[in-house]
């Protein structure tokens, strides 16, 4: 057990699988006091269990659902250290497929959801900053934030905004004097259920090949592998933590090399 976190109180979203539950265990781990929420109740009460931490039913997209849930950390634990926005969704089919009901629901979740939690937190992240040790926001974006990726043009497009609206906020919070510093981290092919779907549907369409796919999806990545959660957890740890008390706006791109060709 670590304590990088100790005394602070954090807020992952998407937290019952992959790479939130990995960001969960992290900070717990680390010494934080870890609320995990997600949408999916068994999920979560399983990490939280797992984990010693809170299980907190949320749905991103509700203002209502992020109203409850500052209430919930005001009157249980005071202010909040450190908001994970890492819940998002895929879509992956072709611009001409995506109906605008699917644009809008994956907007949703992917951008308005941050909008709406860091929107519902700024008095409870400000209240911890103001201790003198920074609060934090980790939002999870990709590299497909940062480069362009065919067939999910919704999804590439959600994760774009998740780094501008990064850098933005954290230009933003500091004009106002405002302890909290915002930061985007930019997975590469994490090893979760999100891409083990995504893996299935190209076995399917025959564009790598069935009999060892994660070989062939590591081969497309110059260190030769596939991510872990925990890859991501350590890089989340770190922003969330005050060594990292300097840092504000940067984009974190955890991928093996994948966009520095
Ligand atoms: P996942 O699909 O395995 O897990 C996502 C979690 O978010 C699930 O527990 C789900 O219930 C939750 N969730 C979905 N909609 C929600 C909502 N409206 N409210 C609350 N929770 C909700 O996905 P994974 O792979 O762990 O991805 C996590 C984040 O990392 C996502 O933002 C994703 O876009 C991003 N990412 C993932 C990569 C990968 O290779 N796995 C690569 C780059 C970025």
């Amino acid at each position: 057990m670590g304590e990088r976190l100790r005394d602070k109180v954090a807020l992952v979203t998407g937290a019952a699988q992959g790479i939130g539950a990995g960001i969960a265990r992290a900070m717990a781990a680390e010494g934080a006091t870890v609320i995990a929420a997600d949408v999916n109740r068994a999920g979560v009460e399983a990490l939280a269990s797992e984990i010693g931490a809170t299980a907190w039913m949320l749905d991103v997209t509700s203002e209502d659902g992020w109203a409850a849930a500052a209430d919930h950390v005001a009157t249980t634990h005071g202010p909040l250290s450190i908001l994970v926005n890492n819940a998002g969704v895929e879509l992956v089919k072709p611009m001409t497929a995506h109906s605008l009901a699917d644009w809008r629901a994956l907007m949703a979740v992917n951008v308005d959801g941050l909008f709406l939690g860091c929107r519902a937190f700024q008095p409870l992240l400000a209240a911890a900053g103001g201790q003198g040790r920074p609060a934090s926001v980790v939002n999870i974006s990709s590299i497909a934030g940062l480069v362009g990726y065919p067939d999910q043009l919704a999804y590439n497009t959600s994760k774009g905004a998740v780094r501008h609206m990064t850098k933005s906020l954290a230009i933003e919070w500091a004009a106002h004097g405002l302890p909290i510093r915002c930061n985007s981290i930019h997975p590469g092919c994490i090893r979760t259920p999100m891409l083990e779907m995504a893996v299935e549907g190209w076995v399917r369409e025959g564009s790598i090949p069935a009999d060892d796919p994660w070989a062939a999806v590591a081969s497309l990545c110059p260190l030769n592998a596939v991510g872990s959660p925990q890859d991501i957890a350590m890089g989340a740890v770190y922003l969330a933590s005050d060594e990292a008390r300097f840092v504000t706006g940067i984009e974190l791109v955890i991928d093996g090399g994948w966009v520095a060709r």
